[in-house]
């Protein structure tokens, strides 16, 4: 098994437009896409920065998993996504050494990409996406 490298950096904000104003226009990071991810409730802007994108998030609504993270921790990080060979067999690792995970099964992100989380309280507060992509 093998974590491979980070990914992207998940950051949470009240208002995508706005974000956009600094990370875009301000730092001069180029948006490549703009996402409607229904099943979690948010909007997202990915910009890339290097190897590593950022996947910058607001959320549909209050009650939403990115809506109840503002709610709690206001604006910020909310997740660092690291890509994985075989997302499978680090799953089943994780388990075997007491991580918690997120989703039972691995799930298709918007890209086609299988997506899963470890829980924040088994990895010393952090939210990590594993990330295994498509093909
Ligand atoms: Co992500």
């Amino acid at each position: 098994m093998r974590v491979l490298r980070v990914h992207h950096i998940g950051i949470a904000v009240r208002d995508l437009e706005e974000a956009l104003r600094f990370f875009s226009e301000v730092l001069g990071l180029e948006v490549e896409d703009t996402v409607i991810v229904e099943d979690q409730g948010m909007k997202a802007a990915w910009l890339s920065l290097g190897d590593v994108k950022l996947e910058v998030m607001e959320p549909l609504g209050p009650d939403t998993p990115v809506g109840r993270f503002l709610d709690r921790r206001g604006e910020g990080v909310h997740h660092i996504s690291v890509l994985v060979d075989d997302i499978g067999e680090v799953s089943e690792r994780l388990r075997e050494a007491g991580v918690r995970l997120v989703y039972e099964e691995a799930r298709k992100a918007y890209d086609g990409s299988l997506i899963n989380f470890l829980h924040p309280k088994t990895a010393h507060g952090v939210l990590i996406e594993l990330r295994q992509e498509e093909g």
